[in-house]
């Protein structure tokens, strides 16, 4: 890798910063990304870019705030809190998160959104002007901002551009629907090289640029009048040995869960609170499963960990209420007295008592409707270094593709997610660890240093052929 500077650029920074008085701190982002990136080759000088994670209009403040990030490497951007919340709220989470999830019923068709949109996106574009020499890799992340690498060209018609999607990209009858579909493609296609998930999204976006744009492609390099666009696809991992051999301080209080029932048995299912989840859709099997398995009565807890998110976006407002009233609903239908059914947990959980949780759980239920990939799947396996435990796993999230080992379901089929159910409770040890092994091996060979750097030395790859073409 020769001396470049990689300039990474995402709607969020790695850390968050808290300000009391006049001093600030930073908490880094538990995101697998940050690590990834952190593990590049130290020859690669990095910074990266994104929203400051607060609003305020005090000058002064800004400024501190600003002098704090850069001795970071990061650059923090500030936005208008309107504006923000068009582009955020708005576009990025009530139009494009839903609708490139397949819940198009949830896709709000406003205008005003797509400005406020294009309006952020321009914003950073600007920013990153003002940093940028020409020279750099530029990394850009996600659905939020989707038009930035077309505005970079423009500016830089030789710089090198990479684009990551960490959502499905849906297929092109859901795709053509929206009214912005040109813009947003052609945006990504600013990109020299578009890194998906899965082999199925890549190929979904493929058929949305030839049919939407005209542009065929050669094995997912697509030409666009002279300048090549290489689609390809990168599963992203996780940080293996993190999870794998964790540096625990303290023993967590997750075990008293079982402090009145130590024979009892637990299913496991973390996630933000999001409707692409199917919460409510794995509460209502595992009522199912009792009502079929009335032995596991008393015997097994659904431990429902639901991470706070998005609280200002309304259908996941409607969907908190759905699921506390089922919750409520199952826990009064089977509860005993020393035994209610389902253990709740509307919060974050850091990263301690999350592998203690997982570590502790005889079957994870990781069933989203839909999921770009799904990270937590593959902390699961990592964590099972004791060669236990099982992991029953949606089709529909983009780690299925990998996992195979996992007995996998259709979250919508509750009689098949009944049956794989019980027959995870029951699997044989033996079952157990041939399986976690077989997927552990996975995990750690695909892991978020192989992703990262995977990415960057095709990028290095292909912007070293596009200067030989000059
Ligand atoms: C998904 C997206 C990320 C996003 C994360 C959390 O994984 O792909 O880009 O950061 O959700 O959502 P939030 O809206 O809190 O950033």
């Amino acid at each position: 890798m020769n001396n470049k500077k990689l300039v990474i650029v995402s709607n969020r920074l790695p850390v968050s910063i808290n300000i009391n008085e006049d001093e600030f701190s930073f908490t880094k982002s538990a995101g697998g990304l940050a690590t990834g990136l952190d593990s590049l080759s130290d020859e690669l000088e990095k910074i990266w870019v994104g929203w400051a994670g607060i609003h305020t209009s005090d000058k002064d403040l800004k400024e501190k705030i600003n002098t704090a990030f850069v001795e970071k490497d990061l650059y923090p951007i500030f936005f208008e809190e309107q504006l923000f919340e068009g582009y955020y709220e708005g576009f990025s989470n009530k139009i494009i998160w839903p609708h490139f999830h397949y819940f198009t019923q949830y896709t709000t068709y406003e205008e005003a959104y797509y400005e406020a949109y294009k309006t952020v996106n321009e914003i950073f574009a600007e920013e990153l002007i003002k940093i940028l020499k020409g020279d750099e890799m530029v990394w850009i992340h996600d659905y939020h901002l989707m038009l930035l690498p077309k505005l970079i060209r423009h500016k830089f018609p030789n710089i090198s551009i990479g684009f990551f999607l960490h959502i499905p990209f849906p297929s092109y009858e859901i795709f053509r629907t929206l009214p912005w579909r040109n813009d947003l493609l052609t945006g990504v296609l600013g990109a020299d090289l578009v890194g998906f998930h899965t082999f199925g999204y890549m190929r979904h976006f493929l058929s949305s640029v030839y049919n939407i744009l005209g542009y065929e492609n050669d094995f997912g390099i697509i030409n666009i009048h002279d300048r090549l666009v290489h689609a390809d696809v990168f599963p992203m991992g996780i940080d293996y040995d993190k999870f794998a051999f964790p540096d625990i301080k303290s023993v967590s209080k997750v075990f008293e869960i079982k402090e009145n029932l130590p024979e009892a048995r637990i299913i496991l299912s973390v996630d933000r609170l999001d409707y692409t989840k199917g919460i409510p859709q794995r509460i209502k099997a595992f009522d199912a499963f009792l009502e079929r398995y009335p032995e596991y009565l008393g015997k097994v807890y659904l431990v429902l960990v639901a991470v706070p998110s998005r609280t200002n976006v309304g259908h996941y407002k409607e969907l908190k209420d759905e699921i506390e009233t089922l919750i409520g609903r199952i826990n009064g239908k089977y509860a005993q007295f020393r035994w209610t059914p389902i253990k709740y947990f509307y919060r974050n959980f850091n990263f301690e008592e999350l592998v203690q949780l997982y570590q502790a759980s005889d079957v994870a239920m990781i069933t989203p409707l839909r999921d770009g990939m799904n990270l937590i799947a593959k902390e699961y396996v990592a964590s099972r270094q004791d060669g236990k435990g099982v992991l029953v796993l949606s089709e529909m999230a983009g780690a299925s593709f990998e996992l195979i080992d996992a007995l996998m379901v259709n979250p919508q089929n509750t009689n098949h997610v009944v049956e794989v159910l019980a027959r995870a409770l029951e699997m044989n040890p033996k079952e157990q660890e041939l399986r976690i092994r077989n997927l552990q091996r996975r995990v750690k060979e695909n892991n978020v240093q192989t992703w990262a750097n995977t990415f960057i030395d095709e990028q290095l790859k292909i912007s070293m052929m596009q200067k030989e073409k000059l």
